[in-house]
């Protein structure tokens, strides 16, 4: 039997009627785009119903549109409805402005009637139309690459180079976060951003590493499975500053509505040990870190941090004896040489970095934005 159920499709119409932003017409499941386009071409009384197409319309959380697709005159627009997200069909009725909506537009069908008028048109008029399509307006940035309109190697580092031009380090590959190393600090990853960021879908604001930090914690309570972050980019590009922040972000998240334990502060604190013993100065990088590391962090079932696992591997271990030029020892022995009080000095009978071949190679005793005795200190 048919499914004779009724459903109400809304379709926008924009400038095609003065009077209705939007018209609700009545369909089943049966019902198809091109039964519904005759249907708003009479109630607007269009005098050509064959010049109009239904598309799909999926709008960012600015309102602005940012995927449109054409639907087919066969299609079945309330199952093309009942796809939707059921958190954005919400989205529309409580105001909360952020998620994406899902629309229906009537327009204009323009594709048919390029192909069968296309002889007799300028081909200048052809190579616009197309290029509105095919080429990437240069005014837009799109927060994730899967957005694109055209994609290609230029499109996309285009992409990336005006979004860093005004600002935005991250953006997203769907799930994927590439975070552009701004190499001056940037004012996002402070409590209010820790707070904004909590249960949110990912395309809901802006790409932030704290997003992706909140997927995954929010994953792994939602289907009870362990969750994977990995970090990758060349030397220099911000991994570890990253798994910093995702740390951060992780034990925050741990620490909402229960009791702040010390496990947080313990798993935060192993961060400047970690890096004292196995980061130093390079050519290309005042911090880099000369291990791989592996953090795994368990979590109770309340989802509140129970404790942390880091595994370190492949230690540059010929560092410590020779480095090259422009690079320096591993930070612990400049932080001891520096931070140890005058009594810890005669007992281990310290002397200067200089006096050292080990740690002088470089010359380089101190980094500039570096307190090694404060980096001492936090190692106590
Ligand atoms: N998100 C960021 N914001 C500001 N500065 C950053 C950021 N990520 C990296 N940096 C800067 O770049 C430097 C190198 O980053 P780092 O994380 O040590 O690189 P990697 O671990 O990939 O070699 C850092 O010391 C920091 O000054
Ligand atoms: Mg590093």
């Amino acid at each position: 039997m048919a499914d004779e159920q009724r459903y109400i499709v809304d379709v926008f119409v924009g400038a095609l009627s003065p009077h209705y932003e939007a018209l609700s017409i009545q369909a089943s499941k049966a019902t198809s785009a091109a039964e519904i386009v005759l249907c708003i071409a009479d109630k607007l009384q269009l005098a050509e119903p064959a010049a109009f197409e239904l598309a799909e319309v999926v709008g960012d959380e600015q309102g602005r549109e940012c995927k449109e697709r054409r639907l087919a005159p066969d299609e079945r627009p309330v199952a093309v409805q009942l796809l939707w997200p059921r958190a954005a069909a919400a989205a529309a009725t409580d105001g909360a402005g952020h998620q994406q909506e899902y629309r229906l537009y009537l327009r204009d069908k323009l594709s048919d009637a390029l192909w069968t008028e296309s002889f007799a048109m300028d081909p200048q008029v052809i190579r616009d139309y197309f290029s509105r399509f095919m080429c990437q307006p240069r005014d837009r940035e799109y927060p994730d690459l899967c957005q694109l309109p055209d994609l290609t190697e230029e499109t996309l580092l285009g992409n990336l180079r005006a979004r860093f031009a005004s600002g935005h380090i991250y953006t997203y590959v769907n799930s994927i976060l590439i975070a552009l190393n701004p190499f001056k600090f940037y004012p996002i990853y402070n409590p209010k951003y820790v707070k904004l960021y909590q249960t949110r879908r990912l395309d809901e604001l802006p790409p932030h590493i704290f997003a992706l930090a909140d997927a995954a914690y929010q994953k792994m309570l939602r289907d009870g499975r362990n969750q994977c972050i990995v970090i990758s980019g060349e030397s220099g590009s911000g991994k570890t500053e990253s798994t910093n922040f995702l740390l951060h972000h992780l034990t925050a998240l741990s620490h909402k509505g229960a009791l702040a334990c010390g496990v947080e502060q313990t798993i935060l604190a192993a961060g400047p040990v970690l890096e004292a013993f196995g980061n130093s100065k390079t050519a290309h990088n005042n911090n880099s870190s000369r291990f791989g590391k592996f953090i795994q962090v368990n979590y109770k079932e309340n989802g509140q941090v129970h404790g942390a696992v880091v595994q370190k591997y492949l230690l540059e271990k010929s560092r410590i004896v020779s480095q090259a030029r422009n690079e320096r020892n591993y930070h612990v022995f400049y932080y001891l040489l520096e931070g140890a009080s005058e009594e810890e000095r005669r007992q281990l009978h310290l002397l200067p970095p200089s006096q050292y071949r080990y740690l002088s190679q470089s010359e380089c005793n101190s980094l500039e934005g570096v307190d090694a005795k404060y980096e001492f200190s936090r190692l106590n």
